[in-house]
């Protein structure tokens, strides 16, 4: 199969920003449609330096998503409609039928990429739909409708991220501590988050906020990015390790937590990043609320209960080595598991796009897909 070409003429392009004035007036959109090819921010070199890469290649796509460069339920899921939109244009030149079953071929490697976030399969599924609508006339028809639900699905990602954070913020008093766990913000959507969004919202309504952040050991994404992006907007925010949050909520400091979600099943179960059911654990002891906080999109009608949840598990080397250096005995077995699933009695409630939900989820959030107002 031909390879398009790179926009760089070469490997995927990038563009580096280093040192301590990040995100000052420069582009941090997490991930953009440039016609013909796509730019992200690398996330696994954030906050070091701010680095962009471009690529006309669904196949880099697919790798970023592994990789974690692009990640995060939304943004996995809005990655992989932009990358069916690349592997059209890549296929243009071919019959229609012909045309179907690569761009068909590269939906299913891009949905391949990760298995618990069901954002991803659910932008695939969406961008199938379009691929197999029998009205369509040629491939450049295709391109056209492949590319407008790509942007479709980033534009209408970034108003959802917006109507959790006006939910959300009413939970929030002034005055609270509000711990997060992972990174559930601009980075990980399309613009502005869905945890983050809803204490960010909490911040613009004038409401004085103590953030906390969990590192979120093993890839950090708590002490890289979720302090990064409250930084990045003149919040304070302090840092814990992940072990410290029973320790600050006994303090008082933690008021409380507001996460996001990678698969929500019918119950109101909830998988997200590792260390989140600990985190809930901790919270019903010291009675600090939990709250998710997750579009429609991460909804899946399909499961009955979260221990039906697909768990990724990643490679040890995540765990032995830490940003590269080798910390564990080589010989150790290790166990990454990168999510976890919290039982939905400890979730206080559940804060969509479409407003404030508690359970029985089955009842109130699942009603139709979008739920209603409980
Ligand atoms: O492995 P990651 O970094 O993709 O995990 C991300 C999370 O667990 C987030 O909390 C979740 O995707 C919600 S993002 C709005």
């Amino acid at each position: 199969m031909a390879r398009p070409a790179d926009p760089a003429g070469g490997g995927r392009r990038e563009e580096t920003h280093h040192g301590g004035d990040m995100g000052t007036g420069r582009n941090t959109r997490t991930i953009e449609w440039l016609g013909d090819a796509v730019r992200l921010i690398d996330q696994t070199r954030l906050p070091r330096e701010l680095v962009h890469k471009e690529t006309r290649d669904y196949r880099d796509i697919a790798e970023s998503i592994r990789r974690l460069e692009v990640r995060g339920a939304p943004a996995i899921g809005v990655a992989a409609a932009m990358g069916i939109a690349l592997a059209a244009l890549e296929h243009k030149a071919l019959g229609l039928s012909r045309f179907r079953t690569e761009v068909a071929s590269a939906a299913g490697l891009l949905n391949s990429t990760r298995p618990t976030a069901v954002n991803l399969g659910w932008a695939v599924a969406r961008m199938l739909e379009v691929l197999r609508d029998p009205a369509l006339g040629d491939p450049g028809e295709a391109v056209r409708r492949l590319t407008a639900e790509a942007l479709a699905i980033c534009e209408e990602d970034r108003e959802l991220s917006r109507r959790i954070g006006e939910h959300g913020a009413s939970l929030i008093d002034d005055g609270d501590g509000v711990l997060t766990h992972c990174n559930a913000g601009g980075l990980a959507t399309a613009e502005y988050g869905t945890a983050l969004a809803v204490i960010f919202a909490a911040v613009e309504q004038g409401k004085k906020i103590r953030a906390f952040a969990d590192e979120t050991r093993p890839l950090l994404q708590g002490a890289r990015l979720t302090t990064w992006e409250f930084l990045q907007k003149g919040i304070d925010v302090t840092l814990l390790c992940d072990s410290a949050a029973a320790s600050a909520m006994a303090r008082g400091w933690v008021t409380k937590v507001v996460v996001g979600a990678d698969r929500i099943a019918r119950n109101g179960d909830v998988a997200n990043k590792v260390g989140t059911f600990p985190l809930a654990l901790a919270a019903r002891e010291h009675g600090v609320p939990f709250y998710v906080a997750a579009p429609f999109t991460t909804l899946d009608a399909s499961l009955g209960s979260g221990a039906l949840i697909p768990i990724e598990e990643r490679d040890a080397s995540e765990v032995t080595d830490i940003q590269g250096v080798r910390v564990a005995p080589r010989g150790v077995s290790v166990y990454n598991p990168a999510f976890d699933v919290t039982p939905s009695r400890l979730v206080t409630a559940i804060i969509t796009d479409a407003g404030i939900f508690a359970a029985p989820y089955e009842e109130t959030l699942f009603r139709d897909r979008r739920g209603l107002e409980a």
